[in-house]
């Protein structure tokens, strides 16, 4: 195992400036974190600081160096995290040379101790963490609120520092700190990202599992949950409200997972507009959220479809407005980095926008979105699962979904139902973040595929497998011709087995010019 420098972190709820000086030379690396200074009195706060101190203090990697004198000049650095389009999280310097600079360039000298605090310029979760030092601080969200590192920089090189909250470094919110001088022969060479240490560790134990959360709730989105036909209206406006809310949910039978959902189910609200209708959207993120969300509706023509206006932090609104230009069956999704780990975790949609005169009358209408999710823990653990950034970046996940839990479709709550000589019609499409469905329902034929969700060209016909790809959609229609239990899939059928399939239970009359075997029914698909 690597040894890393020692570490100390303190934890307080104090205002930075009630805190005492911290004993520098005394340690090589610590953090301390601090309140917004309007949440206590001053002399309160100093003797919480004083409590907290105490109690919070803990040597992470032992004491074999705490004895070694910083021997440099104290370095004092202060950044403040920003929240924007490009790069969308970022650290922005305060004061001295950095003033003002988006993920300025640290210096400083061997055997300097280098003292950075974060102050937290907007309500969002950030850290800090210079891996090449051992520096790990603790997140920090509430507005104002800011932590503090420590360290000698006891090696010469260049190293990243950067915040450890999914998708921020990799859009953005990263610097670097240049060390000049001679470093002690032992001192381990320098790297350039700082993530060696990590990387290096001994042999990752199966990942650890929290007990499922008792207060988890149901995400899945009935696929019966359709707005009505827009029908032969003229263009109006139409008010969309959706409000982003992150949940503990059911994934599985006793298995929670935190998702990011709009409106509280998966997929989001299906909106159902016509074209030429302006659409006035307003997007919430509710109080208490974690991250900030947006919306992307690819039926939108405008600057990211929306999701340049409507970067939302927890707690507040945004709006835009725009005129659907174009037919079709389109996906929406928040479009917030990491783009695809908020799209993973359920934020997702679609929205129709219907041709003039509206569509073909059909007996039933369904809404199903397939997407994938990348647990740390393995496919079928129970307990609260997390998430692996890692899986996702290599497209490894461990469960496939039909609006938003395995299996969710295939309960009786939710399967989808119809009768003998109905015509049914399913708006399919995929969140991903990154497989493509080959949607196939297995003792069906689509009758009709509007192939690539396109309403405006003549459908296909008889079709037995289509492909939807991520961010993508399709509406396919077929008759219901013989009663039986149907199961829709990814014909990818090893998804199967991950949590992909809806049943279509088809109730009526036995067809026995159709079908007909003399057989018992096993109910089984293929
Ligand atoms: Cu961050
Ligand atoms: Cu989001
Ligand atoms: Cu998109």
């Amino acid at each position: 195992m690597l040894v890393l420098l020692p570490i100390r972190i303190e934890i307080t709820t104090a205002p930075v400036a009630a805190e005492s000086t911290a004993n520098a030379s005394a340690r090589e690396a610590q953090a301390k974190l601090a309140s917004p200074p309007a949440e206590a009195e001053p002399a309160q706060a100093a003797d919480a600081a004083a409590e907290a101190g105490v109690t919070a203090v803990s040597d992470v990697a032992g004491s074999a160096g705490a004895a070694r004198q910083a021997q440099g000049a104290l370095v004092e650095y202060t950044l403040k995290t920003g929240f924007g389009q490009n790069p969308q999280n970022f650290f922005v310097g305060v004061g001295g040379d950095i003033d003002g600079q988006v993920n300025p360039t640290l210096t400083a000298d061997v055997g300097d101790t280098v003292r950075i605090t974060m102050v937290n310029g907007v309500p969002l979760q950030h850290d800090l963490h210079l891996e090449a030092f051992g520096v790990a601080s603790p997140i920090i969200q509430a507005q104002d609120q800011s932590v503090t590192v420590e360290f000698v920089a006891d090696k010469p090189g260049e190293f990243e520092y950067h915040c450890m909250i999914p998708g921020h470094a990799d859009t953005g919110m990263k610097g670097k700190l240049l060390i000049s001088g001679e470093g002690p022969a032992s001192a381990p060479a320098g790297d350039d990202h700082g993530m060696a240490a990590e990387h290096s560790s001994a042999p990752a134990a199966a990942p650890a599992v929290n007990p499922a959360n008792p207060d988890a709730v149901s995400i899945v989105r009935n696929p019966a949950d359709v707005p009505a036909p827009v029908g032969d209206r003229d263009p109006t406006t139409v008010r969309v409200d959706m409000t982003a809310v992150e949940v503990s949910g059911l994934l599985a039978d006793g298995t929670t997972y935190s998702f990011f959902t709009f409106d509280g189910q998966i997929p989001g609200p299906m909106i159902r507009v016509r074209v030429g209708d302006t659409i006035d959207f307003h997007l919430k993120n509710a109080d208490g959220s974690v991250y900030p969300h947006s919306i992307d509706l690819h039926a939108v023509t405008g600057p990211g479809g929306g999701a340049v206006f409507t970067q939302t932090v927890p707690g507040q609104e945004t709006s835009f407005s725009f005129k659907a230009l174009n037919a079709g069956l389109y996906v929406y999704h928040c479009a917030t980095s990491s783009i695809p780990h908020h799209i993973s975790n359920g934020m997702y949609g679609l929205i129709l926008v219907e041709p003039p005169g509206g569509l073909p009358p059909v007996d039933r209408e369904y809404y199903v979105m397939q997407a994938e999710l990348y647990t740390e823990q393995p496919f079928g653990t129970q307990g609260d699962l997390t998430f692996s950034a890692d899986k996702m970046s290599h497209e490894d996940p461990e469960y496939f979904t039909f609006n938003g839990a395995a299996g969710a479709l295939t309960q009786d709550e939710f399967a989808m139902r119809a009768n003998v000589g109905e015509t049914v019609r399913i708006f399919f499409g995929v969140g991903g973040p990154n497989a493509t469905s080959s949607l196939h329902l297995i003792g069906e034929i689509f009758d009709r595929v509007y192939d690539q969700a396109s309403l405006t060209s003549n459908p296909l016909t008889d079709v037995q497998t289509t492909t939807v790809p991520p961010g993508g959609a399709t509406m396919v229609e077929f008759k219901v011709e013989v009663p039986g239990r149907y199961i829709l899939v990814d014909h990818a059928l090893s998804r199967l087995e991950r949590g992909l399939a809806a049943y279509l239970i088809a109730d009526g009359d036995e067809q026995a010019e159709i079908f007909h075997s003399d057989m018992p029914a096993n109910m089984a698909g293929h």
